[in-house]
């Protein structure tokens, strides 16, 4: 159920946001350490969950429903896999390998207040151009950082995203977007990766709490939703990496919320 929100938070909310935002990070940091050839996507999500409740606070993904006629997501971790996107569920009997890459994106609720975040780690030994596609996303989430701030445009984040991605060779998702968060897991803003001429200029402020979080592929852009109804896949079998912060837009700029663990 979506509740009410003002896309402008107070500084009391963004207080309690940050506390999350660094349980979160802890959390996600500690999945990463686990995950290597032989563990299952399952086994970490327990793990997650587990430390979510130890914290006091409980997964914001787990049973969260993008439209009222989706199936209520399945797990508290997103564990998309090598040509899985985002969105892939954790599945007990799916083992991890070497040689694989994937993306681990996990949401906290936090005395009513979401944080969001993913990063996309190799598991062993890694081809070259995956190592390099790993790192051309996580680069690229900086770049579209690094143009927030109060008086800009939600518009120059996907500018600068694309533009360096794409010098670099691969594509940008366009089909789903960074957004505002807070009492909801998404909220307004829509912040897309990519540039759209057309889109209506959307302005940045202070107080305003967002999850940028570019989706990179290897191929094309185009991507595909998997029978499961939740794994998002790339058309053409490619690659794709993901990393996602939540920030809060400040006086001077933008405080990331949840660090990245690697
Ligand atoms: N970071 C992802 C997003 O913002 C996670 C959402 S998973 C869902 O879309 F299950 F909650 F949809
Ligand atoms: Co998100």
């Amino acid at each position: 159920m979506q509740m009410p929100y003002s896309v402008i938070k107070a500084p009391e909310e963004i207080e309690v946001i940050r506390e999350g935002g660094v349980i979160l990070s802890r959390i996600l940091g500690e999945v990463v350490g686990l995950v290597k050839p032989g563990i299952t996507t399952g086994e970490i999500d327990k793990l997650a969950e587990s430390r979510m409740r130890e914290a006091g606070g409980e997964p914001s993904f787990l049973g969260y429903k993008t439209r009222a006629s989706d199936r209520p997501y399945p797990t508290t971790l997103c564990t998309s896999i090598n040509h899985e996107v985002v969105h892939a569920p954790a599945a007990p009997n799916r083992t991890l390998k070497d040689g694989d890459v994937i993306g681990l994106d996990i949401g906290l609720r936090y005395q009513g207040y979401c944080t969001d975040m993913a990063v996309t780690v190799g598991i062993g030994k890694i081809s070259k151009d995956a190592g390099r596609l790993i790192a051309v996303t996580r680069d690229a989430l900086f770049r579209g950082l690094e143009t927030v701030r109060p008086g800009g445009f939600v518009g120059d984040i996907g500018r600068a995203v694309q533009t360096y991605v794409e010098k670099n060779g691969f594509s940008v998702v366009r089909d789903l977007v960074g957004h505002g968060v807070g009492k909801n897991v998404h909220e307004e803003p829509r912040i897309p990766n990519y540039f759209d001429p057309k889109a209506r200029p959307v302005k940045i402020e202070e107080g305003m709490v967002l999850c940028i979080e570019p989706m990179v592929n290897v191929g094309k852009f185009a991507v595909v939703t998997l029978p499961d109804g939740w794994t998002i896949a790339t058309a053409d079998n490619s690659l794709a990496a993901h990393f996602e912060v939540t920030l809060a837009v400040t006086k001077g700029g933008y405080e990331i919320l949840t660090p990245l663990p690697v």
